[in-house]
């Protein structure tokens, strides 16, 4: 379970402050697939980065599971994300010198995994997001709804018990946008929780909640 308490989010000083999150308070129960939209500059990325313990806030607390990952120190946090969470970006933020097995083992890599067991993970991880005949493929070989599986496929290796993912449909045409959201609702029924970012309205009704943010403020829950 994740519990927003509180959550102010400044950016800049007294001459130009910008409140991104203005005493935010939510509640995500484990598994739950969750929706946030809001108008460009409404804090959706500011709250996501928060929960993903990539950046600070300015006050409250951010609980998962009863651990206040906001009194983190950056190797706390840097633990508690490769430990936790999965993150999808718009962008995709894939390494072009590797192929898209090499990418998918990255996570692990970096969590000391031996080269046969990490292989094994990748390779079952893309076949379950049926991309068992790209496993050798050269990253500038894939289309976009591919690239992004693979994102997926990343994100999933190490067991997450949270997806965070910002528009990560935003490069996708309707089809494959709508592909990405089924994707990640199957993941909920895995008790993953799965946190998205999206400008679009109709992928949204996909989720079991929507978060509607405004000028940093939630100003509905759906
Ligand atoms: N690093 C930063 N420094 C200063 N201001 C920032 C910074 N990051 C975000 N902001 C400001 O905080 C507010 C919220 O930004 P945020 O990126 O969370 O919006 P968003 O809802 O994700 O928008 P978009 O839909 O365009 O991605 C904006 O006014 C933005 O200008
Ligand atoms: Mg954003």
């Amino acid at each position: 379970m994740i519990e927003i308490k509180n959550i102010t989010k400044k950016y800049g000083n007294a001459n130009s402050l910008v409140i991104a999150l203005d005493n935010v308070n939510l509640v995500i129960e484990s598994g739950t697939f969750v929706g946030i939209i809001g108008e460009s500059g409404s804090g959706k990325s500011t709250l996501l980065n928060l929960i993903g313990a990539l950046d600070m806030p300015s006050d409250g607390s951010i609980f998962l599971d009863d651990i206040d990952i906001t009194k983190f120190n950056e190797n706390q946090a840097a633990e508690y994300r490769r430990n936790n969470l999965g993150f999808v970006f718009q962008n995709f933020y894939l390494e072009q010198d590797f192929n898209v097995l090499t990418n998918v083992e990255i996570p692990l890599m970096i969590q000391g995994i031996e080269k046969k067991k990490r292989s094994e993970i990748a390779k079952n991880t893309l076949q379950s997001l049926g991309l068992e005949d790209k496993i050798y493929c050269r990253i500038d070989e894939l289309s976009t709804g591919q690239l992004q599986r693979v994102c997926i496929a990343r994100a999933l290796v190490n067991n997450p018990k949270l997806i965070l993912a910002d528009e990560p449909t935003g490069n996708l045409d309707t089809k494959n946008g709508r592909a990405v959201m089924e994707l990640f609702k199957a993941l909920t029924e895995k008790e993953i929780t799965v946190i998205v970012v999206t400008h679009n309205i109709e992928q949204a009704k996909l989720c079991d909640k929507i978060i509607c943010l405004s000028d940093g403020k939630v100003v509905s829950i759906e």
